[in-house]
């Protein structure tokens, strides 16, 4: 040790200890429970944050990542130290395929966001080598997320926003002007962020296949429709999944994201490297299941867009989930779609006197029509009959207990709040949070206006923290 401090120069040296904290275990303890309580996360509450998609994290995903084999191993290792965790990526490849009917997966973006810039990438290489470079036009509907212009936008194309129809729904009027020998794609996901499912869906594919662009899938509501139908039967060639919303990896401040995306066969060769591959062997592999994976170049790829190969721990959470379920994931569908209409159902319920401050979106025109797994109400009425707006709602739900849903998007709703029940909460959670939130409604509007009174931080100017952003803890030097 003392040979090597030698190499190092006098002027280099520490002349002192540093300065770092020492702590008994209970008083590091103390520190990080003092810590999570500060958050609130799906562990804490309800959480009904709409198109986030806040998923129970199962323990055992977390059990199954720590194993050795997965928890100790590095990216670099070579493959054939490294079987078993290329058979969970292969096999994640291909149940991501199956579920949303395209040809080919890679698992390597970390987040919903950058796996539509890197399928925007392919699409762009795609046109590129087809000789249409002209094509430089992405068409997102009003209601579309701001990741998908976002990302568009990051590849230098142009964005074409169409209005919805009346009922929140695609106007294919509006499509079929929007296309033209200039479009490079079209961005949707379906069901929509307003929790409404688009039955013009192969219609709208077909408008944008014969202008020549490309339909991208943006798979963070896939959780409505996983084991019912798929991307590929509707018409898209690309699509990104979010393993944090969908397959139940932590997100928000609990973890990583992961953001990987399928493909059809056309688009394959430009799909970041590396993906896995495998090949049959005799004598049934390190795996025992007859095979030898391996990493594999696409012919053309487009290149890494994230180190190493993408968040691996995620995916085998990921995969622990699908592992438990398998077929049944359609359950799970099943239920986010259940509690979302059971919410928004008791939430409207028509005998309610405070329904005078909320205002659904139509949804073929009445109330009690089926949603998918989210809704949205408008908070308008509210505001014009009392002051109080959406904001006020959402800071009150607060001093109750729940996490805010989505607010002010999308931003066709006037005065939006955006509804998502977690599909493993229980009637009598849904009952009382509708309950809490139809007495809100009924409460003195200063009351509400002033919410919240019950948190450590009151009401922060958004604005000066976005535009004064402070990225060093006080203490830090
Ligand atoms: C509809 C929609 N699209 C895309 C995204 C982006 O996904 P990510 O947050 O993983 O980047 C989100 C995120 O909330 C979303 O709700």
């Amino acid at each position: 040790m003392e040979e090597a401090a030698d190499t190092v120069p006098p002027s280099l040296r520490r002349s002192s200890l540093p300065g770092w904290p020492r702590a008994s275990e209970p008083e590091l303890v103390r520190h990080y429970t003092w810590l999570s309580q500060r958050n609130f996360g799906i562990d804490t509450g309800f959480y009904p944050l709409g198109s986030c998609t806040m998923k129970h994290n199962p323990r055992i995903n977390e059990r199954i990542v720590q194993l050795p084999g997965i928890d100790r191993i590095h990216p670099l290792q070579p493959e054939h130290q490294i079987q078993g965790l290329l058979a969970i990526f292969y096999e994640m490849q291909e149940m991501l395929e199956i579920c949303a009917g395209m040809d080919q997966v890679t698992l390597q973006p970390v987040a919903g966001a950058q796996g539509e810039f890197t399928a925007i990438r392919c699409i762009q290489e795609y046109h590129r080598s087809n000789g249409e470079n002209h094509r430089d036009k992405v068409i997102v509907p009003d209601s579309a997320h701001g990741t998908n212009p976002a990302s568009a936008a990051m590849c230098g194309y142009d964005i074409i926003e169409i209005p919805s129809a009346e009922d929140g729904r695609i106007d294919l009027d509006a499509l079929r002007a929007a296309v033209g020998e200039d479009t490079a794609a079209m961005m949707i996901t379906n069901p929509s962020t307003l929790g409404i499912f688009e039955p013009e869906i192969a219609e709208a594919a077909e408008i944008v296949h014969t202008a020549g662009g490309q339909m991208y899938y943006d798979g963070a509501n896939f959780n409505a429709i996983l084991g019912k139908t798929d991307p590929g039967r509707m018409g898209f060639d690309a699509v990104h999944y979010n393993l944090h919303k969908t397959f139940s990896q932590p997100h928000g401040g609990g973890g990583p994201g992961s953001g990987p995306i399928g493909v059809k066969s056309h688009l394959a060769e430009f799909l970041p490297s590396p993906l896995v591959d495998r090949q049959e062997v005799e004598d049934g592999g390190a795996t025992g299941d007859g095979y030898r994976y391996f990493w594999k170049t696409p012919e053309n790829t487009i290149g890494k867009v994230q180190q190493w190969h993408g968040n691996a721990g995620a995916v085998v959470r990921a995969w622990a989930f699908y592992r438990r379920y398998g077929r049944e994931l359609e359950l799970m569908s099943e239920h986010a779609v259940l509690n979302a209409n059971y919410l928004r159902h008791q939430i409207m319920n028509p005998d309610s006197e405070t329904l005078a401050g909320i205002e659904v979106m139509p949804v073929d025109g009445a109330p009690t029509d089926v949603v998918k797994h989210e809704f949205t109400l408008s908070m308008q009425p509210l505001k014009e009959s009392t002051g109080v707006t959406g904001k006020d709602v959402a800071k009150r739900l607060l001093d109750y207990g729940y996490m805010s849903p989505t607010l002010y998007f999308p931003m066709i709703v006037p005065e939006c709040l955006m509804i998502e029940p977690t599909e493993t909460e229980s009637r009598e959670v849904l009952d009382k949070f509708a309950d809490d939130f139809l007495a809100i409604l009924a409460e003195d509007p200063e009351l509400v206006s002033t919410a919240p009174h019950s948190t450590d931080v009151r009401r922060v100017d958004e604005v000066w923290a976005a535009r004064n952003l402070i990225l060093r803890h006080p203490g830090s030097e």
